[in-house]
C-alpha cells in the first residue's frame, strides 16, 4: 500500500523546500515538520491499550499507544534530517542506523554502517528517508531489517519518484509506504524532477 499526503499544507511545504534560495537552517526544519505529519500518517493504525485516568473532572479511560514497540531507522545521511520530526510524536520510539550512499554512476546503493537497537524483531520499524528516486537504497535497506528478523516494516519518505515506489511494490509488497508528495520522474543521472536537488546535501549544506 502507498499513502500519498494529499493536504494543501504538506504542498505548502514542499514549495518552500523544492525552492533552491531556501536556506539551509529553514530547509532542516522543513524536513523535520513533514516528517512529523508523515508519522502522525503512518500511526493511523497503531495498536493502543486502555488506561484509567483521572481528569480534573472525573475518571475516563484513555488510550496509550505503548511506544517501546517502535524503532526509527533513518537511512543515512539524508534521513537523520527527518529523526527531529518522527521524535517529536513518539519520543520514546528507539533509534537504528543504516548508512547507505548511492555510487553516482552504476546508482547501486553502497553500504558503510549498520546499527539496530536490541529486540529490533519485535519491534515496528519506520524506515525514514527523505528521496524514494530509484528505490535501490530502500529496497536494500528494507531487505537488512527483514534479515535482522523484523516483521513489520514503514517506509516514510518525503519526495518519490514512480520508479521507487514500484521496485519496493514489487520486492517487498508487504511495506507501506508513506509519502509526502509523487514526483513526475528521474532524469538520466537519476534524480527525481522537479524534486529538490540532493537532500543529504541541502540539509547538511555540503556543496
Ligand atoms: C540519497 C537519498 C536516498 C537515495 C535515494 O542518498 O537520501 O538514500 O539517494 O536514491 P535511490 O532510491 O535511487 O536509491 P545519497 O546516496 O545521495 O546519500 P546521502 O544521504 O549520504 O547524501
Ligand atoms: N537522492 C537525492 O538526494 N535526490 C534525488 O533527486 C535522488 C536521490
Amino acid at each position: 500500500m502507498e499513502k500519498i499526503l494529499n493536504h494543501p499544507l504538506i504542498k505548502h511545504k514542499i514549495s518552500i523546500l523544492r525552492d533552491e534560495k531556501t536556506t539551509t537552517k529553514e530547509f532542516r526544519e522543513l524536513i523535520s515538520e513533514i516528517a512529523m505529519f508523515l508519522c502522525y500518517e503512518a500511526l493511523s493504525d497503531a495498536k493502543t491499550y486502555d488506561k484509567k485516568i483521572k481528569t480534573p473532572i472525573m475518571e475516563t479511560t484513555g488510550q496509550i499507544i505503548n511506544e517501546d514497540n517502535y524503532a526509527f531507522v533513518p537511512i543515512l545521511r539524508a534521513g537523520m534530517g527527518m529523526v527531529d520530526g518522527v521524535l517529536k510524536v513518539m519520543p520514546n520510539a528507539k533509534i537504528g542506523h543504516i548508512g547507505l550512499y548511492r555510487n553516482e554512476e552504476t546508482l547501486e546503493p553502497v553500504k558503510y554502517y549498520y546499527k539496530l537497537p536490541k529486540n529490533i524483531e519485535s519491534k515496528e520499524v519506520f524506515l525514514l528517508d527523505p528521496m524514494l528516486a530509484t528505490g535501490g537504497s530502500a529496497v536494500n535497506a528494507i531487505t537488512m531489517l527483514k534479515n535482522d528478523g523484523v516483521k513489520k516494516i514503514k517506509f516514510l519518505c518525503i519526495i518519490a519518484a514512480q520508479e521507487g515506489i514500484n521496485k519496493i511494490k514489487e520486492i517487498h509488497p508487504d511495506v507501506d509506504i508513506y509519502i509526502a508528495n509523487l514526483d513526475e520522474g528521474l532524469n538520466n543521472i537519476g534524480y527525481i524532477y522537479p524534486g529538490l536537488g540532493d537532500a543529504g546535501d541541502r540539509i547538511y549544506g555540503t556543496k
